[in-house]
């Protein structure tokens, strides 16, 4: 099988059949026209394998189904209007009244939410563990656990769920192991290959890696993403095309992306381990990550995302984000340019101070999400903001 720098820029993407064109068609249809009535209900049926309506399905969007479900190693996906689109519709496809959820404790906060708040009002009852420890993993499973779902690595404070044992515990009651890969991309772990049911993606990030849509995505097999599938058709979040197509051409650098996201990462990661005004880097790339010999088995890379806390106060840490000049005060993440977050201040307010420092979350955490641009600009950016501190 060709490598995966080769199936995203060619991969089950192929020239337009009818004119040659070697960037994929943009459907920009709401509807599609039919010569008789017997075709029509063939296609409503899923008999013919034609479109009806672009809730439903669309050609472009289609086809970047079929390149990410290549590129992750699944039989099908779905696209989705946003990467919480994709979450909860995909879980609540999953789970009905009665049906229990184990999950991480340090979600992304939607989906925390989601966790928390969301699906014991509907009468699934969730319990959120620490899934760095396996043992409490396996404490927190139930008989009726349907699902589990992890993120690996974690937002903001990079730790590690080692996907093939959390499919093993999973698997032990029936339920199905959900990982949620935004911060790895396709490029950097294989969830699927290690025994997972469904990935999710928030397509938002490296993906499409632009910062310029809004998107999600689930990756699984066959007969379980249609389950999805006549979910997402219900709820609505389907992705529009036009940015179906910006997503194709974003997955077709996401090797090379990846490539300098890892490399610069790691070299802002060692910059910032030797600086004296840094107490503590979280890179799962540095010798010295409570898991690096996981992330060395699991991932191939260690990704763009980073997390480090500066000694002195939750002030100092706000001034040292508004002091960088190249890189950008802003959420979001896995895009070409490095965008910098306080997590304390920003992100993660919603959590509560004793939450916050259970998980990590100090008040000088500084989230990086390091972009591509040269890697001795960024050091030099930040050394010169470590230096007002002084
Ligand atoms: C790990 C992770 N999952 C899911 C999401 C949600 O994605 P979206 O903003 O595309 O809805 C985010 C957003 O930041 C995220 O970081």
């Amino acid at each position: 099988m060709a490598k995966d720098s080769t199936r995203s820029v060619h991969g089950t993407e192929e020239n337009d059949r009818e004119t040659g064109s070697v960037t994929t068609p943009i459907y920009q249809t709401v509807t599609f026209g039919f010569r008789t009535a017997e075709a029509v209900e063939k296609a409503v049926k899923g008999e013919s394998g034609g479109f009806v309506y672009s809730r439903w399905d669309n050609p472009t969007i289609r086809i970047l189904e079929r390149k990410l479900a290549d590129l992750e190693g699944g039989q099908s996906s779905l696209f989705f209007s946003s990467g919480m689109a994709a979450i909860t519709t995909s879980v609540m496809s999953l789970v009905r009244k009665g049906d229990h959820v184990l999950a991480t404790s340090d979600l992304y906060g939607e989906t925390y939410r989601l966790m928390r708040d969301f699906l014991p009002g509907f009468g699934v009852r969730t319990t959120l563990v620490d899934t760095t420890d396996l043992q409490s993993m396996r404490k927190g499973m139930r008989e009726n656990t349907k699902v589990v779902y992890i993120e690996t690595p974690t937002n903001p404070t990079l730790k590690l769920v080692d996907i093939r044992e959390a499919a093993k515990i999973a698997h032990s009651v029936g339920a199905l192991l959900l990982v949620d890969s935004t911060f790895a991309s396709p490029f950097g772990q294989k969830p699927l290959a290690l025994g997972a049911d469904l990935v999710l993606h928030s397509a938002t990030k490296y993906l499409n890696g632009h910062s310029d849509v809004t998107a999600g995505a689930v990756v699984g097999g066959r007969e379980r993403v249609l389950t999805i599938k006549k979910m997402r058709t219900m709820l609505g979040g389907t992705l529009d095309p036009h940015a179906a197509f910006l997503i194709l051409r974003g997955i077709k650098t996401l090797s090379i992306r990846m490539q300098r996201h890892n490399e610069s990462a790691m070299a802002l990661a060692r910059f910032l381990r030797s600086h004296d005004r840094v107490a503590k880097v979280n890179y799962p790339g540095l010798e010295d990550h409570p898991q690096h010999e996981l992330a060395a088995r699991q991932m191939k890379g260690y990704g763009g995302m980073l997390s480090f806390e500066l000694k002195g106060s939750m002030k100092e840490a706000i001034r040292f984000t508004e002091s960088l000049k190249i890189s950008t005060l802003g959420g979001s993440l896995g895009a070409v340019e490095t965008l910098v977050v306080q997590p304390a201040s920003m992100t993660h307010t919603q959590l509560s101070v004793q939450d916050r420092k259970r998980t990590g979350i100090s008040d000088t955490l500084i989230r990086v999400s390091v972009g591509i641009e040269d890697s001795d600009d960024l050091i030099e950016d930040f050394s010169q903001a470590l230096k007002k501190l002084r």
